[in-house]
């Protein structure tokens, strides 16, 4: 059964026990019957199974990854078997009397311990629900208190029936929940006060700068420790020099297709692609014309030294209207990337602030033609690099072709590439050793992921189609030829990069280090508000504990989705080795990668090389998840930041 069907049931099973709890209690302290006897033993046993089956799906999440199941295992089945067996051994023997028409009498205690149970149970949906993985001894026990005032009030109101006592078990149970409510608020917004006063998540060894998985650490000590407003590149770093200008702002694009999009730009939609050479420095003046919210250059996927990162309140402060930033980095790794704001950078991109990044290998590609095929959304018009129109490309029959694909949007799509087979040739900036000729698949990128595709244009040509759109595509053929009319398999499987390419010889650093990070959506207050948000080990931005390295550090890292979206998860600075995906040990090519899909009740397992000091945020690129808490950072023991975190956004 898959993950997400085993949550599903396991929730569904949490729900029964406690409609069937709440049955048993409805029969028991009815008049006594053979047909109550019947019924509250059918109850019973019911709510009974429903536990016992909610322990199986515990042990069985908890075999799949500790993530899914930890807090069934420690304490929603625990609770609900000693509150269940105490309700079981209080009324059965009085039901099955009954049931068989004896005469019988109800313990008075009844009420009170077929309450308890159902509400066990409820507490039991809480902790997945609201707790989630995070669940801590303090919430245990303020929710153990709930299902004895449950109880007490139960048996004040149906047995005792002194009205002091209901008013009192009520009054507690509504202080306890107040507390532990504003309790939570509070803790939210004391961090961010702190966090204005720049004493931050970041790089400050103060509470939130540790290891997910460890003990705090002392602070960094202040001799040994560095600025990210430091860790820029040399003054006199070699390479031939690139300098580009980049002016954000507002502007009213005229699309191909006639259409205004009202966008925030780099000068186009996309920004004009930087196209450099293996070994040039690259120099880019980033200028705020106007806009408001400020913007700054995220090389997405280009591992920069981390002063040039672009992140606002963690490397740099955003650059407001009027402002300049200049960032330097050279081109050593060949490939495909993209660029775009990180501030306010969900808004910002959707509005058009990104565009691409090639850098060339030395000595160029072997393909003839080069092209670079962004794909991005405004609104429901998707354009495939500065079109939003299908179009073709003249290509001779023969002639060889290298697309680079481009996941701009916030969810993944899929690209289908019909008329010729392809090889994937890189992913992620990265060469795949040993590609293989594709023809049926098509290609699933996350949310900010490329891939190098090569192929040779046949006589009818080829279209490269992508599921966010069935009419927008882009065509290689020869004259005469109309790749656009053909077909693509909306049903095409898509290809598991994971079995594809070959292996080689990899010898994999063996890690030093582990941290797991498990994704959900819980309820939680996010900036002081009550939000259903997206959580990090049951945590939002910014008070999910960073990801602690020293420099050397081979860190294991296991990401596990217990909720029912995908999360593209991003890692800047560092590319990523893919080890394993749901326990299956990738045996595909070595794959490197800056984002991976981690889709509802998935576990990958990839190995990072801490090889870049910085502070580096780690986030969700479905960037409204980012916003709404999923957004952390990989934090170098002893770099600092003298940055604003307070305007810090995906
Ligand atoms: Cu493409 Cu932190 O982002
Ligand atoms: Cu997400």
């Amino acid at each position: 059964m898959s993950t997400s069907l085993l949550l599903l049931l396991d929730l569904a099973l949490g729900a029964l026990a406690a409609a069937a709890w709440t049955g048993a209690v409805l029969v028991a302290t009815k008049t006594p019957s053979r047909r109550s006897g019947l019924l509250g033993t059918a109850a019973v046993a019911a709510a009974i199974l429903a536990v016992l089956g909610q322990a199986a799906t515990a042990l069985a999440l908890t075999e799949r990854a500790w993530g899914f199941g930890v807090e069934k295992t420690l304490f929603a089945v625990p609770v609900q078997l000693v509150f269940g067996v105490l309700a079981a051994v209080l009324v059965l023997p009085a039901l099955l009397r009954a049931a068989r028409g004896v005469p019988w009498r109800m313990s008075r205690w009844a009420p009170a311990a077929l309450v308890a149970a159902a509400a066990s149970s409820v507490v039991g949906l809480v902790a997945r629900g609201v707790l989630g993985y995070a669940i801590s001894p303090l919430s245990a026990a303020v929710l153990v208190g709930l299902v004895l005032l449950a109880g007490w009030l139960a048996h004040a109101l149906l047995v005792n029936r002194v009205r002091r006592q209901v008013v009192g078990a009520s009054a507690l149970a509504a202080l306890l929940l107040v507390t532990s409510v504003g309790y939570s608020w509070v803790s939210d917004v004391a961090v961010a006060v702190a966090l204005s006063d720049h004493a931050g998540p970041f790089g400050h060894g103060g509470p939130h700068g540790r290891n997910a998985n460890e003990a705090p650490t002392a602070p960094a000590d202040p001799a040994q420790s560095v600025s990210v407003a430091d860790l820029r590149t040399a003054s006199n770093a070699p390479g031939t020099l690139r300098h580009f200008e980049l002016t954000a702002g507002h502007q009213t694009v005229t699309a191909t297709s006639g259409k205004k999009v009202e966008a925030w730009s780099f000068g186009s939609l996309p920004g004009p692609e930087l196209r450099v050479d293996q070994g040039d420095l690259v120099e880019v003046v980033l200028r705020n014309r106007d806009i408001d919210e400020g913007v700054t250059l995220h090389w997405h996927g280009y591992d920069v030294p981390n002063g040039e990162d672009g992140v606002a309140g963690a490397t740099q402060d955003a650059v407001l209207p009027g402002e300049t930033f200049t960032y330097r980095f050279t081109a050593d790794e060949p490939g495909t990337y993209w660029y775009h704001t990180h501030q306010a950078s969900a808004e910002g991109i959707r509005h058009g602030l990104y565009g691409t990044l090639v850098v060339l290998p030395t000595g160029g590609v072997p393909e003839q033609v080069d092209a670079t095929i962004a794909l991005h959304s405004f609104g429901s018009a998707v354009w495939l690099g500065d079109s939003d129109l299908p179009r073709t490309e003249p290509a001779a029959e023969g002639t060889t072709v290298r697309a680079r694909l481009i996941n701009t949007d916030q969810v993944p799509r899929r690209f289908r590439v019909s008329g010729a087979d392809y090889r994937v040739v890189a992913v992620d900036g990265r060469d795949l050793s040993g590609p293989t000729d594709v023809s049926a698949e098509s290609l699933r990128l996350p949310a900010g992921g490329r891939m190098d595709v090569v192929f040779t244009v046949t006589a009818d040509g080829v279209r490269i189609g992508t599921d966010a759109s069935a009419r927008v595509a882009v065509g290689f053929g020869p004259d005469g030829s109309d790749p656009l009319k053909l077909a693509s398999d909306a049903s095409a499987p898509d290809l598991d990069l994971l079995s594809y390419g070959s292996r080689g010889a990899l010898d994999a650093p063996a890690p030093t280090r582990d941290a797991s990070l498990v994704l959900d959506r819980l309820p939680r207050f996010l900036r002081g508000v009550p939000s259903n948000a997206y959580t990090v080990n049951g945590a939002v931005f910014p008070h999910i504990q960073n990801i602690e390295v020293t420099e050397g550090d081979v860190l294991r890292l296991t990401v596990v989705n217990r909720g029912w979206d995908t999360h593209p998860m991003h890692l800047h600075g560092h590319h990523a080795l893919v080890i394993s995906r749901n326990g299956v040990q990738a045996t595909g090519a070595p794959l490197w990668v800056d984002t991976f899909d981690v889709q509802p009740g998935e576990v990958w397992q990839v190995l990072v090389e801490a090889d870049n000091p910085g502070i580096w945020m780690d986030h969700c690129h479905n960037l409204e998840h980012a916003e709404q808490g999923m957004m952390m950072a990989l934090t170098y023991r002893g770099v600092t930041t003298p940055f604003d975190h307070e305007h810090i956004s995906g």
